[in-house]
């Protein structure tokens, strides 16, 4: 399977880029510098303004997260951040995301530490994953596995606009996602862990502030 994904991917790259060369002879314009922020990383990339996101993070930057499904946004597969919003990458265009900030699957520990840096100044040190992924790991909720780096993103999209979702608000937000192995009961259950977790994170610093013995309790 890895490898007829990997081969279908390369067809649909080299089309792309068969289709972006024909433009080019019609308008002399193609292939665009294109630069893509990603993983808090700035990229130059030679490509169509049309080509979709998917082919330039998985083809030029060989990025894992991101993955083809459908190709149609209906599966969640391919799954990615545009400044802190889920989006489909296998039918966004690269010219609707420049300027933006991308996050896919490996960038995202880093993009929470971020977040946390900002909101809790004295939280604990980076971990190594996301809360939702370390909850996806506890809770043993992947299969196969296809699906779950969208999943992921997805979740981590909810959490981190909706901290305590109820289980009404995962069921919709996880909605577009499908998981061909039906590891939907322990999705549900691994974000309702990681939304404890990130609660936690909060409790305690609220605790710090809190604390009568601090300067600012005494104010
Ligand atoms: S591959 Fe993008 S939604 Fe299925
Ligand atoms: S775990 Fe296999 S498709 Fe979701």
């Amino acid at each position: 399977m890895p490898q007829t994904g990997r081969l279908v991917r390369k067809q649909i790259h080299v089309f792309y880029r068969c289709q972006s060369d024909k433009r080019g002879k019609l308008s002399a314009t193609v292939p665009d510098k294109i630069n893509l922020r990603v993983n808090d990383r700035l990229h130059s990339v030679d490509a169509a303004p049309n080509t979709p996101l998917l082919y330039v993070l998985s083809g030029d930057l060989q990025l894992q997260g991101p993955r083809f499904g459908c190709g149609l946004a209906q599966c969640g597969s391919c799954s990615v951040l545009a400044d802190g919003s889920e989006i489909r990458s296998c039918v966004t265009p690269i010219s609707a995301v420049q300027g933006k900030s991308i996050i896919t699957l490996e960038g995202l520990p880093a993009w929470y530490a971020k977040q946390k840096k900002t909101n809790h100044a004295r939280s604990a040190s980076n971990p190594p994953f996301h809360p939702v992924q370390q909850a996806m790991i506890d809770e043993q909720a992947v299969q196969c596995g296809y699906c779950f780096n969208g999943m992921i993103i997805q979740a981590a999209e909810l959490l981190s606009k909706t901290p305590q979702p109820t289980e009404a608000e995962i069921r919709a937000a996880m909605n577009g996602h499908l998981c061909r192995c039906g590891s939907y009961p322990r999705v549900i259950k691994a974000i309702q862990r990681a939304s404890r977790a990130m609660a936690g994170v909060n409790i305690a610093a609220n605790a710090e502030n809190l604390d009568p013995a601090s300067p600012e309790s005494r104010r």
